[in-house]
């Protein structure tokens, strides 16, 4: 599954989840070993009588218990049946059910409870066979309804998504994953429209002559319930290849077919290199296997990997040049080569337990990027293995709170769903990335392949992909430097232990030596516990800078260690090369000042881009913790006056935007903070310039987008002037505009511009066929700052054929906070119409935090605490109500750092703009008072 960023803070999970300790009662613990699964589905959709949006089911599962049993424990969730609808029979016959209480539904674990007449005989062969009903659900999860428009007609499709636990409100079944059995699916479906799919090829067609047709499927590899898929549509493939019988597709709205030909054209390819590099061909896996990907209308996450059937949101699958940015390029090939990861990482070989979804996820996290980079190399995303990966797992996994990646707290579908997280994702994924350095590429190939064949079909175990990995590294002798050390207790030591660490740096430079410490790093810099990792050191040093070569000098188990350094001059030493290592490095300070002394001159250059990165990244991340002051922060902020690279300025950017973040509302500090970062952009936004560039690469298109969507944000003269000036030009003559400089014109043209404006945006939005710019154009619509479209638009889901879709509910509320000078639009807003908001908002306590996430004062604070604590319909805010107590933790840390930050600038007033510089100069004056 890809899991998108959540743009709203979700307190509430946690809070569920973190306090208690998980409930055994939801696994199934049961002897029950099924083997194969019938399943035939037949939908009704807008048929206009009771039936509408409802399917006919009919489940047999054939299966044998390790021990005898009078009771058949399984999963359902909201499927209708009765005993009259189960049969149990064996070769002798049937099994009579229990005559007083033959079935009982658990509804708070989802399962239904079979109870039998006599004992079921160990290791015999049974059938369960159940007839049943169920809805065609509106919450995507499960089997639910989609729609579209096409030409004036409203469309109904039938899509499903199962992972984690949705399988049981599909059919009656044993939904653990490493219940495998095979899978023959039967789909009945109205005669208009197209063939269905499901995860293998059709075996036979009948036309029932009721109005329908009936496709039998062959059956599926032996898998888990979560990959079960089936889409009852009218969908259509433009590009399809069979190419002996290796049939590959991209299915789309048939109005979308021609945006599907760079998903068709990538995903090939990247099926291919995948099987290359693990040495298992896609194909050579089951004969009845395809590849088509889909893109739908309505879709939870951004995809979802069901063997032989991958769906996507139509926004991460479609892609058309003219209309998309390049970045959405990226995306595109990012997430089908994360999905087409899972054909083995996942499906030929899954997570035994949800505990380890990392065996699934970390390896798509990796993967999505590293072969990505190696087949479309144009995208950039070698690099954002890093900017991507490691940057949003460190911030993950910096609290008290943040749980190791192998989490043995998960047995609820909501601990599950919760488990799917950063951790699990982006720090997995890194931790790979780091053991791949480690031991090198031929080991790690040696690893994976062991592991995939070795377990195919199976489950997955992190001891047997250490043991596979330990194969690869004892066949190439890679670990021959590091004596004592097992891949396995190194690879543990990051996927049991929760946390990372931070390796202090001491440098000696009398005596040519260096001291390491390591401690788990906190946010809180207050905060301090003694796990210990083991950590492969690489660095290089100015004397004979080398960042390429990332095969660890040694690996580091203890607290401390100290080492000498051969000829070691006067000169800078810098750790976690292309930070290949997911850990801080903090340097005493001279050895920073060196770094910083050789960025300021000239001597740039010699420091890889993404080190040079990660020296911002981590100071930031000090600075927020207390452990360096803004002075020592800001001393290699100045440095980016020279930067130009795309990575530098990611990590500069995130962290000046939360630099930012933590201000507003304190409106001089802010403005401050503002003027400076304008400042430091100045020689780079004269580098990129206003317009795009023929010679422009992937990197200095994104590196222009970021830089001027903050240039203006900040109100940056010429910056607005320009894109104020295009985006006229766009509204008034009909000016396309590039599709890059879309966002940040849009957004500039839209705050400045009227409710005229607001509305030819959202005129736009419904009206365009192409879901990128339908969702950009969602996404910057809360840059207007007319009072009456912000209302408009925060219940503009309401409208009839509205183009929010379900699953962007929550986009016009997070565009609408986003800009803090709003904040108030939106409590307004909730406080006034609270029932027609929450007839919106499937979840209130989402809306709650999202408004609790973007209060910045104290007084606001106070305001919409006393409401929730009023307010007796608003059901659960403990999320909410955390989530003010953090914004307080916030305001009193501004508040306390507030003068630190205001002395640093006094420092440098004279190399602020003189208006500025003024400003400074008065608060300085106004606090001697
Ligand atoms: C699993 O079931 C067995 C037999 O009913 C029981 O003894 C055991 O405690 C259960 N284990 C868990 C973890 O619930
Ligand atoms: C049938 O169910 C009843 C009620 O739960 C129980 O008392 C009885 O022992 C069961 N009969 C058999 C044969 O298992
Ligand atoms: C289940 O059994 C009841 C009672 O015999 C019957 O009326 C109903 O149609 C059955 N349901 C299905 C889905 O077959
Ligand atoms: C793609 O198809 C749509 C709908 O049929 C059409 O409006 C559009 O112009 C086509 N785009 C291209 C680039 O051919
Ligand atoms: C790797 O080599 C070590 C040392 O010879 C041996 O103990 C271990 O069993 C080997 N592991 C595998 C998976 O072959
Ligand atoms: C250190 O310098 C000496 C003298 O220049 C040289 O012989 C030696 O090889 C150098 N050692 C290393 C590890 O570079
Ligand atoms: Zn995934």
């Amino acid at each position: 599954m890809f899991r998108l960023v959540k743009t709203l803070v979700i307190v509430a999970a946690c809070l569920l989840i973190c306090s208690n300790a998980s409930d055994p009662n939801y696994r199934l613990n049961t002897t029950i070993k099924p083997s194969k699964y019938a399943i035939s589905i037949m939908p009704f959709f807008d048929t206009g009588d009771e039936r509408a949006f409802t399917f006919n089911g009919d489940v047999t599962i054939t299966f044998t218990s390790d021990e005898p049993i009078n009771q058949i424990k399984l999963h359902s969730q909201d499927l209708t049946f009765s005993s009259d609808n189960i049969t149990i029979s064996n070769a002798a016959g049937t099994v009579p059910l229990n005559e007083t209480k033959a079935l009982e539904f658990d509804s708070a674990y989802t399962f239904a409870h079979i109870n039998l007449q006599g004992a079921l005989q160990a290791g015999v062969e049974y059938t369960l066979r159940i007839l049943y009903e169920g809805p065609i659900r509106e919450d995507l999860t499960g089997f639910y309804r989609n729609n579209y428009i096409e030409k004036g007609v409203k469309k109904w499709l039938g899509a499903t998504q199962m992972e984690p636990t949705h399988a049981r409100k599909v059919f009656p079944c044993f939904d653990e994953p490493e219940l495998k059995a095979v899978f023959t699916l039967t789909i009945m479906r109205p005669a208009s429209y197209k063939p269905s799919l499901t995860n293998t090829k059709i075996a036979a067609t009948t036309d029932l002559s009721n109005g329908y047709v009936r496709e039998d499927f062959h059956p599926t590899p032996r898998m888990s319930t979560y990959l079960v898929a089936f889409l009852v549509s009218e969908l259509e493939a433009q590009y399809y290849s069979s190419n002996n019988s290796m049939e590959f597709g991209v299915f789309a709205r048939p109005e979308a077919t021609n945006q599907t030909e760079y998903a068709f054209d990538f995903g090939k390819r990247v099926v291919d290199a995948l099987g290359d590099y693990f040495g298992v061909n896609y194909y050579s896996t089951n004969n009845q296997l395809k590849l088509d990907h889909i893109a739908l209308p309505n879709f939870r996450a951004g995809a979802m990997e069901n063997w032989g059937l991958v769906k996507y949101r139509e926004a991460l699958l479609l892609y058309v040049p003219e209309e998309s940015g390049p970045y959405y390029k990226y995306r595109v090939a990012q997430i089908v080569a994360h999905e087409t990861t899972h054909m083995w990482f996942g499906n030929l070989v899954t997570c035994h337990w949800w505990s380890n979804t990392w065996l699934n996820e970390g390896f798509a996290n990796y993967f999505q990027d590293y072969i990505t980079a190696l087949i479309e190399p144009e995208v950039g995303s070698g690099n954002i293995l890093v900017t991507g990966s490691v940057y949003a797992a460190l911030d993950a996994d910096e609290s008290p709170s943040s749980p190791p990646i192998t989490n043995d707290n998960v047995s609820s579908p909501a601990e599950i769903s919760e488990h799917f997280g950063t951790i699990t994702y982006q720090k997995a994924g890194s931790v790979i990335r780091m053991m791949h350095h480690l031991i090198g590429d031929e080991a790690f190939r040696i690893g994976l392949n062991s592991y995939l064949t070795a377990n195919q079909f199976q489950a997955g175990y992190p001891e047997l992909m250490y043991s596979a990995l330990e194969k690869g590294v004892n066949t190439t002798n890679s670990l021959a430097l590091y004596p004592g050390h097992t891949i396995g207790d190194i690879m543990s030591s990051w996927i049991s232990q929760a946390g990372h660490p931070v390796l202090d740096v001491q440098v000696n430079y009398e005596a040519g030596s260096v001291t390491l410490t390591q401690r788990r790093f906190y946010i809180n810099g207050s905060h301090t516990s003694d796990e210990t990792y083991k950590i492969p050191i690489t660095y290089t040093t100015g004397d004979n800078p080398n960042f390429v070569n990332t095969k660890p000098a040694f690996i580091m188990e203890g607290k401390t260690h100290t080492f000498n350094i051969h000829n070691f001059t006067q000169n800078w030493i810098i750790f976690n090369l292309q930070e290949t290592g997911i850990y801080r490095v903090k340097y005493d300070s001279q050895s920073l000042q060196m770094i910083i002394k050789a960025l300021k001159g000239g001597e740039l250059e010699k420091i890889h881009y993404l080190n040079r990165a990660k020296i911002i990244n981590d100071l930031f991340a000090f600075y927020f913790a207390d452990e360096v002051s803004f002075s020592t922060l800001n001393d290699a902020l100045l440095y980016l006056q020279s930067e130009t690279d795309f990575n530098v300025w990611y990590a500069a950017i995130r962290g000046l935007n939360k630099l930012r973040s933590r201000y507003l509302g304190t409106d001089t500090v802010a403005d401050i903070i503002d003027a400076h970062t304008l400042h430091l952009l100045h020689n780079t936004i004269a580098y990129l310039g206003f317009e795009e560039r023929e010679s422009d690469d992937f990197e200095t298109t994104r590196n222009r987008m970021q830089v001027l969507e903050l240039a203006c944000k900040l109100d940056h003269t010429e910056c607005v002037e320009h894109f104020v000036a295009k985006f006229r030009n766009f509204v008034d003559n009909g000016v396309e505009i590039p599709p890059s400089l879309r966002p940040v014109s849009y957004c500039t043209g839209l705050r400045y511009g009227t409710g005229a404006d607001y509305d030819f945006m959202w005129h736009r939005m419904s009206t365009t066929n192409v879901a990128n710019e339908a969702r950009l154009i969602g996404e910057v619509l809360g840059c207007t700052t007319d009072e009456a479209s912000l209302k408009k638009f925060l219940v503009s889901m309401l409208e009839e054929n509205s183009p929010i879709m379900s699953q962007d509910l929550t986009v016009p509320l997070s565009g609408v906070v986003g800009n803090h000078s709003h904040v108030h639009i939106v409590l307004d807003g909730l406080k006034n119409n609270f029932t027609l908001w929450s007839s919106i908002y499937p979840s209130m306590d989402t809306v709650f935090n999202a408004v609790a996430g973007a209060l910045r004062t104290e007084a606001e604070i106070n305001e919409f605490e006393s409401w929730l604590n009023s307010c007796t319909e608003c059901g659960d805010k403990d999320g909410a109500l955390a989530t003010l107590a953090s914004g307080r933790a916030n305001a009193m840390w501004v508040e306390s750092h507030k003068t630190e930050l205001l002395n640093a600038f006094k420092g440098h007033a004279v190399a602020l703009p003189s208006s500025l510089a003024l400003i400074v100069l008065c608060l300085v004056v106004l606090r001697l008072n």
